[in-house]
């Protein structure tokens, strides 16, 4: 039996009502075989290989961020029965909900008691935030009516660093000294945050941000091993609450390496990181490089980028705040020794990106994704130019039915 499968906790109670943990009932080996059969039936067309899958060490508590939502709802008594008509000439029950939304619900949140993908830190720290709302007696969003002060939580925490942030996201003034104090009572380390959010939509997208203790980021670590394991290289990232990072630390690490040691078997003189975010492939891959140039839509992501780029004493990284399907079109792409890598967002590429790399008539690209069906889209415009040689996938989001893919494309 595999360390993870002795460390499984009890499934958790919260299981089918929150959209959290969807396979958490499946032993984890199982879970994997499962995304991985679906994988190879989505890139049927294009890959009939083997498709290796590199799991999560300890599948439980690996998250390094998570956002939950304060709801004031009616209350709601299973089971719930749509037929049954509700006596309008009651009044109505509610009731205060710290946790994640309820499972195909905008409006609803389950008051999470327990919770097996973040830190062990989560709940004590819930526990604490629900005594001090009550002590203070502040009420909970309504999402329907938009009233309520307190908003969202969010935990963020470094994994190979231990630094941690707390971020309290509300839509008007509460009592901060206490709610310090309440944070402190579990995680004395941790640095404290307040952003305000008025806006009608449930993002946890603030106008503004504070800090209440410490600083206003903290650092996480990449280390990056060769195929045998030895350390190479160590990236130090400065992530501040809305930086975009990959959310298993550990996992992404070891697909950073793969994607490391592939540079490293191309030998490109120019890296095109395109949808680079704060530039964690071209400062993994820096010292392989004369350039790489990132490519990224999201302004603070690159400014990050660009003060991680200092950090870690990186200057051959350029940083272009751009959409990729402007920026292929304004400054096309020269083939000469380059590698493209490609990591977009869930809904994949641009049809317009697509074409100008497909055209780019570099040699070798990788394609990173985490969406193996925005991938096949994708793969139907690359492949009229290039050809799939190798398909692996990481298990970065264990207990859902999520996985990240990386294919190798050659030009044909
Ligand atoms: C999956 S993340 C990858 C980030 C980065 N490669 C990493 O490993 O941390 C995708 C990134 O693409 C950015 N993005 C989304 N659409 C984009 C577009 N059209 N052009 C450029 N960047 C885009 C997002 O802001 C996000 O940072």
């Amino acid at each position: 039996m595999s360390a993870c499968l002795k460390s499984m906790p009890n499934l958790c109670k919260h299981f089918k009502q929150c959209g959290g943990c969807a396979m958490l009932d499946l032993p984890y080996e199982q879970q994997v075989a499962t995304k991985q059969a679906r994988l190879k039936e989505i890139l049927k067309d294009f890959w009939s290989g083997d498709i290796p899958v590199t799991q999560t060490d300890d599948p439980f508590y690996f998250r390094n961020k998570v956002e939950l939502g304060f709801c004031r709802q009616p209350v709601w008594k299973e089971p719930f029965d749509k037929k049954v008509k509700r006596d309008k000439t009651l009044p109505l029950e509610f009731e205060q909900t710290l946790g994640f939304k309820l499972k195909g619900r905008w409006d609803r949140a389950v008051d999470i008691e327990e919770c097996v993908l973040f830190d062990k830190h989560l709940i004590p720290l819930l526990q604490a935030v629900r005594a001090w709302a009550q002590a203070e007696n502040l009420e909970y969003y309504d999402h329907r009516k938009h009233t309520g002060v307190l908003r969202h939580l969010m935990l963020r925490v470094g994994k190979n660093t231990g630094q941690a942030i707390v971020v309290l996201f509300v839509t008007d003034d509460v009592p901060e000294k206490t709610f310090v104090s309440a944070v402190q009572s579990v995680w004395p380390e941790a640095n404290i945050m307040l952003a305000v959010n008025t806006s009608l939509a449930d993002t946890a997208a603030p106008e503004s941000l504070r800090v209440l203790k410490g600083r206003d980021f903290i650092e996480e670590k990449i280390i990056l091993t060769s195929p045998r394991g030895v350390q190479e290289r160590e990236v130090v990232f400065k992530l501040s609450p809305q930086s975009f990072f990959q959310t298993n630390t550990l996992t992404a690490q070891k697909m950073y390496s793969r994607v490391r040691a592939l540079v490293k078997e191309i030998e490109p003189k120019v890296i095109y990181d395109l949808y680079g975010g704060a530039g964690s492939f071209s400062l993994s891959c820096a010292d392989l490089c004369e350039k790489s140039l990132c490519v990224e839509s999201v302004a603070p992501a690159v400014y990050n980028g660009i003060e991680n780029a200092k950090l870690n004493g990186v200057s051959n990284v350029q940083f272009f705040c751009a959409k990729v399907e402007d920026f292929v079109k304004q400054q096309p792409i020269n083939k000469k020794d380059a590698l493209i890598i490609l990591d977009p967002p869930r809904s994949g590429m641009h049809p317009k990106a697509a074409k100008a790399v497909a055209e780019s008539g570099v040699e070798r690209i990788l394609y990173i994704s985490c969406n193996p069906v925005t991938l096949a889209v994708d793969l139907q415009i690359l492949t009229q130019h290039y050809e799939l040689t190798a398909a692996e996938a990481f298990d970065f989001f264990p207990h859902t039915d999520h996985i990240e893919t990386l294919v190798q494309l050659k030009k044909k």
